[in-house]
């Protein structure tokens, strides 16, 4: 069957009309007529799978990946950066004023770097002696030989294990942003440990730690973190910075005694921004990264932080008296009790990093009842992807506390 693709949706997938019924295809652009064979029916949708590019888009490029049309980690490959960026500002502008009514006009352009090579971590699953990612909608492993959203040096390790890999069920790499710090963790059997060990700054298998170092340190601009391998970090190593910047200027100038950072992780945020409060507490559920937290923030010197280890949720309605909050939350975003308790609190600022634009847009339609969204920048830390962050600067409308 021929049909004309009309439009992208949120995934990145093409979207077409058959019978009144939506369908939508994977690997395919805007404008394009394309032969499809359907592979799903259902109720309300369809899907369907392009088997020849009749007319092709004018922003269709030759897909660098060799994995590009198996591996579920990229959904863009195929379009070119430019129009990547376009899709994702016009997603987070569509997103915004259907759920919240923010006027497209507001949405600043978008931040971006480079495409390749950005990530400083990878999770590499395996079985039968295979090793690589995960296909697209299953579990199935596609064997990789290198992959080119991660850096260089990870690149060089995930050879080196495909050499030696015996049976390695999981593998998780990481590096700190200049690279020159890598850490290893494997659930499974390699050849060669004592080699992996002389590559690696810390190394883990089945749970135990072979090198000296528990912890690799990394920066972000001037400032030093310690991270393990179960804690959160920001993957992309250029992209972070700008995003930490932007928090930082919309603090600048601002009396502020006390502040939130809610979903601190490794207490990155927190510590970045510290110089501009005269107390900020850090709240995370996860103890590796509170562990990190405080660690990071002896490594720094800071003496005007505190990190507290527990579910946002349960601490919430413990604060009052809050000039800044800032939230970071998972690509769920908050929930009931947390906004309410943000409407409760009534900082004179929220600031409101997001990974993920629909939830930010129910969010922020909710919080819109005492705040007024001032500035919503998009910033592209996972090129490739349909993947977008955000940071939203809501200002408290003028109201009695
Ligand atoms: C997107 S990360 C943000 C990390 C940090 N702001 C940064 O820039 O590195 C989200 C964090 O939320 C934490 N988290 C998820 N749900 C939580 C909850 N209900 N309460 C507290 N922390 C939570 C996770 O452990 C994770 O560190």
């Amino acid at each position: 069957m021929e049909v004309k693709i009309e439009k992208l949706d949120n995934l990145g997938r093409g979207i077409t009309y058959i019978n009144n019924k939506i369908c939508f295809i994977p690997n395919v652009l805007p404008n394009e007529i394309v032969e499809i064979e359907i592979t799903k029916e259902n109720k309300k949708y369809l899907e369907a799978k392009c088997i020849n590019i009749k007319e092709s888009s004018p922003f269709r490029i030759t897909e660098e990946c060799p994995y590009s049309n198996v591996c579920g980690g990229c959904q863009l490959n195929h379009l070119c950066y430019n129009e990547e960026n376009r899709f994702k500002t016009n997603k987070v502008k569509d997103l915004l004023f259907k759920y919240s009514h923010i006027e497209k006009e507001i949405i600043e352009p978008i931040k971006y770097q480079e495409r390749n090579y950005y990530r400083n971590k990878i999770t590499l699953h395996g079985n039968d002696e295979k090793l690589g990612l995960y296909g697209i909608k299953t579990n199935d492993i596609i064997p990789i030989q290198e992959c080119l959203l991660v850096n260089k040096r990870i690149n060089e390790i995930i050879k080196y294990l495909i050499k030696n890999n015996i049976n390695i069920e999981e593998a998780i790499i990481k590096t700190s942003n200049n690279e020159d710090k890598i850490m290893v963790s494997i659930h499974g059997e390699i050849n060669n440990k004592q080699e992996l060990i002389s590559k690696c700054d810390v190394v883990i298998i089945n749970g135990e730690y072979l090198s000296n170092e528990k912890r690799i340190i990394t920066n972000i601009n001037k400032i030093q973190y310690k991270e393990s391998i179960d804690s959160f970090f920001q993957i992309n190593k250029t992209l972070t910075e700008e995003l930490y910047e932007e928090i930082k200027n919309s603090l600048k100038g601002k009396n502020i005694n006390n502040a939130l950072d809610l979903y601190c992780g490794t207490g990155s945020i927190t510590i970045y921004i510290s110089d501009y409060c005269k107390k900020i507490i850090g709240i995370d559920y996860n103890k590796s990264n509170i562990e990190d937290a405080i660690i990071n923030k002896e490594l720094n010197q800071k003496d005007n932080i505190e990190f507290i280890c527990d579910k946002v949720e349960n601490q919430i309605d413990k604060f009052t008296d809050i000039d800044i909050i800032i939230v970071d939350p998972p690509r769920s975003g908050l929930d009931k009790k947390t906004i309410d308790n943000l409407i409760k609190i009534a900082p004179n600022q929220i600031i409101y990093v997001s990974c993920e634009p629909i939830t930010l847009a129910r969010d922020l339609n909710s919080l819109q009842e005492l705040y007024k969204v001032v500035k919503v920048k998009p910033f592209n830390m996972f090129p490739r992807t349909y993947h977008v962050e955000c940071i939203s600067v809501l200002e408290r409308k003028n109201v009695e506390k």
